[in-house]
This record gives structure tokens, C-alpha cells and sequence, in this order.
């Protein structure tokens, strides 16, 4: 049976599609280039893309989407457009809330929330309020997020158990350690697409991410539409996730 994605989209349901799926937003800057336009031009049609993602995403089956959209790195681009990128962050949940709600869509946010402005703070409390029972599809924005922070995070909250007795160092398992990442609850990545023609995680889902399969594009984020999107699930269809045993077939064989 074949069903749509947006905009008429066909949906082949042959594919085997992930249940947690991450996305690096990548690319924005060189998309605008391309136009001859500013970079801020390419953030917003990234934003926009977004939202196509999620629709996609959510007619795929998808249950929880995870978006890299500020890495605790992107800091260290110039003043203007780190402003620029936070107040299209507060814009993207003005606009888009009510679609996302349409698209039973619940928000929620990974990263050092703590540490960001009070006016960010407030968009990501009240995103994760208001969509709290929306129940098709998580989609987790992963803002001022680094892997690297958040190992440091869980280690500083184990620790802290670790000194006040509640916990002993024989108790630190690889459990342990996943159960102090942000969003416990929230299954390891099946699938890592990177568009823009990078092939490295920039610091995204380092402990989450053992076991992910990765795919990589040289479509730049703002183009990256249905048709990557497929082709990204097409591929992971085929995929042989071994996790360090043997394959299906070649365990049936040995038997
Ligand atoms: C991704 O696009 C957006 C963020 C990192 C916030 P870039 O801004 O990194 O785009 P490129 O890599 O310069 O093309
Ligand atoms: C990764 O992209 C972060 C996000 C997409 C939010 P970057 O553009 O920051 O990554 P690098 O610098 O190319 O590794
Ligand atoms: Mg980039």
C-alpha cells in the first residue's frame, strides 16, 4: 500500500524506516553562497526545511527525530549571526507551533538549556508544555548541544551521587551512563544523516550514537526534501546492523 508524504508525495512501503532518527542540519551558509545571498537567507530556508522534514518524517513513521540546530561550537561564529540564529529559533516556534500541532508533533529539547539566555529558556519551556501530549512523533531539537557537554554533564551528576553515597563507583555501568545523558528516554539514533558533503559528527550524539548507521549527501540542508529523505531510508533499508556479532544469515548458516 502506498501512501503520501507532503505534497503528494509517494510513500514506498517497502522501506524499513528508522524509529530514531538524526539529523545535522549542515550546509545553510554554502546555500546561500550559491545565490549570492547572505547567510542569514540560508538559515531561514533551513528553518522552513525543517518543518517539511518533520512532516516527512512523521508520514514515514519516524518516532522521534532528532535535529542538531546549534552546536555548543557555534558560539564561536561572528556576534550577528549567532543572533540571527537564536531569534530564527524563537521565530520557527511562533510560526510553526500550530502546524507541528496539526502534525501531532511533540517538541522537546536536548542540550545545555540552562545556560541559554532567559528568552530562548522560555521558547523551549513552553514548546515542551504546550506539545507535552502530542503523540505521533517526537521531534528533539538539540540546541547549544555537544556530545562532549553532555559526557561531562552525566559524569558531574554521577559524581555528585557518587560523593553524597546515594551511588558507588561499582554501580558506574554503560546503563548508568545512558540513564544521565539529557533524554534518557529517547532511543539511541537507528540512522545519521549529514547533508552538505561533511562526513564527521561535529561533537553530535557521541555516546548515542555506538551503534547508529550514517549516511551522508552532498545536498546542502535548505534542499535536502522528500526524495534525500528517501533515498537515506532506501539505503538504511539494506543496511546488515551486526553490533559487533554476525550477521542474520551467516548465524542461520552456522547453525
Ligand atoms: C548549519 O549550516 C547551521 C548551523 C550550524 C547553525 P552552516 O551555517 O554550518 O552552513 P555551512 O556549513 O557554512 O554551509
Ligand atoms: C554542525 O555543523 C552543527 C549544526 C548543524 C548545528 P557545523 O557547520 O557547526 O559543523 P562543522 O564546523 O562543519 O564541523
Ligand atoms: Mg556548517
Amino acid at each position: 500500500m502506498a501512501i503520501f508524504g507532503s505534497k503528494n508525495n509517494e510513500i514506498d512501503s517497502e522501506i524499513k524506516v528508522p524509529v530514531s532518527l538524526g539529523v545535522i542540519m549542515d550546509g545553510n551558509g554554502r546555500w546561500a553562497k550559491k545565490r549570492m545571498l547572505p547567510r542569514s537567507a540560508g538559515h531561514r530556508a533551513g528553518a522552513e526545511n525543517l518543518k517539511e522534514l518533520c512532516r516527512n518524517c512523521g508520514n514515514y513513521g519516524v518516532k522521534y527525530l532528532t535535529v542538531y540546530a546549534f552546536s555548543t561550537e557555534n558560539w564561536s561564529r561572528p556576534k550577528d549571526e549567532v543572533d540571527q540564529l537564536m531569534k530564527l529559533f524563537v521565530e520557527f516556534f511562533d510560526r510553526y507551533d500550530s502546524e507541528l500541532e496539526q502534525e501531532g508533533i511533540r517538541v522537546r529539547f536536548s542540550g545545555d538549556i540552562a545556560s541559554l539566555p532567559d528568552e530562548i529558556r522560555k521558547v523551549c519551556e513552553e514548546g515542551e508544555r504546550r506539545s507535552v501530549n502530542r503523540k505521533k512523533m517526537q521531534l528533539i531539537v538539540a540546541f547549544n548541544y555537544g556530545g562532549r557537554r553532555e559526557l561531562v554533564n552525566a559524569v558531574k551528576n554521577i559524581s555528585a551521587k557518587v560523593k553524597s553515597g546515594e551511588l558507588s563507583v561499582d554501580d558506574i555501568d554503560e546503563n548508568l551512563i545512558s540513564q544521565n545523558m539529557y533524554l534518557p528516554d529517547v532511543p539511541d539514533p537507528d540512522l545519521i544523516i549529514r547533508p552538505s558533503g561533511e562526513k564527521r559528527l561535529s561533537n553530535f550524539l557521541l555516546w548515542e550514537s555506538a551503534y547508529s548507521e550514517l549516511w551522508t549527501s552532498d545536498c546542502l540542508w535548505p534542499d535536502f526534501g522528500f526524495e534525500e529523505l528517501t533515498n537515506a531510508f532506501r539505503d538504511y533499508s539494506k543496511r546488515d546492523r551486526r553490533y559487533g556479532g554476525l550477521s542474520k544469515e551467516s548465524n542461520e548458516k552456522g547453525k
